[in-house]
């Protein structure tokens, strides 16, 4: 596409009004306050009206820039019609992401892939606004679990999971499983709406891998903490054995923020695939070793039973370069993250 009008000059931030959906969840949330900071108005979508109250008290300063719109099931056609009057851009971060489940195909996959069908076709509704919606996806709908890469082989926005759905919907299957095609059958949904249906906006997708750092959501209790977290604080908590890493890549959410709106506003993103990753690899064992030499209280909490003082190794590359350079974002270090979401935890939330 030639222009994107969320970014171009004849309108300021202050003009433009922004859907994110997920807005109460952990990197919904953070991507709202990147917005915000910026100067947009933002629509945050929810399941959960009080939620959405809890994060309007939470920036009083905002109060006339945020607004909350419920939508209880996303995944019902014609859901997100009525949230788009006088929307310019949507980032879409809402997807099941859980893994207690009880049926995968019902609980992840449909869910995932209906939603984006959902908002795609509010988004592409006759007198939309709309030219650009930022997907968020996941390094789970790019990389191949079965395959150990060489060391030297890098993964970047142009590799795809070869679940096929058939795998992924198996009652076999595990929910990790099911999870990876969620997002790899979500995006692909995506993809295929902008191929077949031509709709006035572009798309991009970014593959995160696992995000950790501080909460801005409404968390209240640590049972309420998102997956991805949970993990790093069961390693404060004392674990043992240690959760198990699937990969060692990661990126904080305050820099994934960073990465949807630099892709929502930045022209020539339109219709790439990006893997937003730091360079630097994490495991759970430097996450236990972090965590022992910065908090006192942790010491004879965290467990034992870990190696530690090793450096984590990363067993592939993977691309978060491409990020930087096109999205303009810089990563922090696991050890700023790790930090600031124990201390946040142990502080405000236990
Ligand atoms: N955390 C990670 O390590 C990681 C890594 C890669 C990709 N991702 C992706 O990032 C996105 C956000 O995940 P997160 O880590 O922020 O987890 P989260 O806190 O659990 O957020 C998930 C969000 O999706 C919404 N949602 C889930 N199922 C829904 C449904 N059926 N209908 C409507 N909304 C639904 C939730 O809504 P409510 O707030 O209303 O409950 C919540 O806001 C997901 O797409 C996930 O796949 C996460």
């Amino acid at each position: 596409m030639s222009q994107n009008p969320v970014s171009s000059s004849t309108k300021s931030p202050e003009d433009r009004y922004i859907l994110v959906t997920g807005s109460t969840g952990f990197i919904g949330a953070h991507v709202v306050d990147n917005l915000l900071a910026r100067g947009y108005r933002v629509r945050g979508a929810t399941r959960s009206a009080q939620k959405g109250e809890q994060m309007k008290a939470a920036r009083p300063q905002y109060a006339s820039k945020l607004d909350f719109v419920v939508i209880e099931d996303f995944t019902k056609t014609g859901v997100f019609d009525s949230a788009m009057d006088g929307i310019d851009g949507v980032i879409h971060v809402a997807s099941p992401f859980f893994l207690d489940t009880t049926n995968n195909e019902q609980e992840l996959i449909l869910p995932a892939i209906n939603g984006v069908k959902s908002i795609l076709s509010a988004s592409a509704k006759e007198g939309s606004k709309i030219q650009r919606i930022v997907l968020t996806s996941s390094f789970a709908s790019v990389v191949d679990v079965d395959r150990t890469p060489p060391r030297e082989f890098t993964y970047t926005g142009a590799d795809w999971n070869p679940l096929t759905y058939e795998k992924a919907v198996d009652p076999s299957s595990t929910s990790v499983i099911a999870y990876r095609g969620s997002k790899k059958f979500a995006e692909l949904a995506a993809w295929d709406f902008i191929k077949n249906e031509k709709p006035q906006f572009d798309l991009v997708a970014l593959c995160p891998p696992m995000v950790f750092g501080p909460v801005v959501h409404p968390v209240p209790n640590v049972e309420s903490l998102n997956e991805s977290n949970s993990d790093i604080w069961s390693v404060a908590a004392g674990t043992d054995p240690l959760p198990k890493a699937r990969v060692t890549a990661w990126i904080d959410a305050r820099d994934l923020a960073e990465a949807h709106v630099q892709a929502l506003i930045t022209p020539e993103a339109g219709g790439k695939r990006f893997i937003p990753a730091s360079s630097e690899p994490f495991s759970y064992d430097y996450a236990a070793d972090i965590i022992k030499e910065e908090f006192e209280w942790a010491k004879g909490v965290v467990t034992d039973g870990y190696t530690a003082g090793v450096k984590p190794v990363a067993s592939y590359g993977v691309d978060g370069e491409t990020v930087a350079r096109e999205l303009g974002v810089e990563y922090r270090s696991f050890k700023e993250s790790v930090v600031d979401l124990v201390k946040q935890v142990k502080e405000t939330i236990v």
